[in-house]
């Protein structure tokens, strides 16, 4: 099972994907909390995306590919995986093309979680997130439940981050979009209702094996329990 997720800063991919994660055993390849890791290790990569993370811009096209070739040739990726946050550019998406055929793998489903820029902006404004295991939590939540953690602010959440980042994903990732709509791989989700809501669209969406939309998808399944 390879899944894809796709969507706007703030959108929810994180936190679907841990969802996902929990529920198929399959690794969460978040290329955000990779550079992270980095980051916070010190490493030459690390001091050189700092600045372009804090700024709210991308990493090279070159850096991401390579980064990502890297991780799907790990062997907990054989049985499948949930891509978060890549590809974000077109050339990212027609590098991950090549990669996938080269490692004979296909995507089984690409989950587009639709989200309104106010939403987006009140959601990454009140964030928190665990240092140690990158999960993320909203506002109000006291510590991690996983490991107990006191929850940070992520640097890229702070206000003169947040509406480069809106930018950047409006003019070089909204066009990834129809790279994967022509391939009928996409499943749109509205992603506004409570996490538990969407999930359970995210579940229907995975399991339908045409593209119809989720909400069509899950009435389908609910008509064929009845
Ligand atoms: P990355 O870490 O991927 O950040 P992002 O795409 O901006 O997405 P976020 O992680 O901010 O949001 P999310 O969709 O995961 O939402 P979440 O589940 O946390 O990338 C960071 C940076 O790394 C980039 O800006 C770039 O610099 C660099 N980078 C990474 N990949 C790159 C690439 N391929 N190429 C170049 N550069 C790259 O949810 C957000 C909040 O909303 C949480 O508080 C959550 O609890 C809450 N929430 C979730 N669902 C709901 C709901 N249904 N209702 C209410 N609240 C909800
Ligand atoms: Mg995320």
């Amino acid at each position: 099972m390879n899944l894809l997720l796709y969507g706007a800063p703030g959108s929810g991919k994180g936190t679907q994907a841990n969802m996902l994660r929990e529920h198929f055993g399959i690794p969460h390849i978040a290329t955000g909390d990779m550079l992270r890791a980095e980051i916070q290790a010190g490493t030459e990569l690390g001091r050189k995306a700092q600045p372009i993370l804090a700024a709210g811009q991308y990493v090279s096209d070159a850096i991401m590919i390579g980064i990502v070739r890297h991780r799907l040739g790990e062997p907990d990726c054989t049985p499948g995986f949930i891509m978060d946050g890549f590809p974000r550019t077109v050339p990212q998406a027609e590098a991950l093309d090549d990669l996938m055929h080269e490692l004979d793998k296909r995507f089984d489903r690409v989950i587009y979680l639709k989200v309104p820029v106010d939403d987006l902006l009140h959601r990454l404004s009140g964030r928190l997130v665990c240092p140690q295991c990158q999960r993320t939590y909203p506002p109000g939540t006291a510590a991690c439940a996983a490991d107990a953690s006191v929850l940070v602010q992520r640097e890229d959440d702070k206000p003169e981050a947040v509406r480069p980042r809106i930018e950047i994903y409006l003019e070089k990732t909204v066009p990834v979009l129809d790279h994967y709509r022509h391939g009928r791989l996409v499943s749109e989700i509205d992603g506004r209702g409570t996490i538990e809501e969407i999930s359970s669209q995210v579940l229907t969406a995975v399991a339908s094996k045409n593209g119809q939309p989720a909400r069509a998808a899950h009435a389908a399944v609910k008509k064929q329990k009845a």
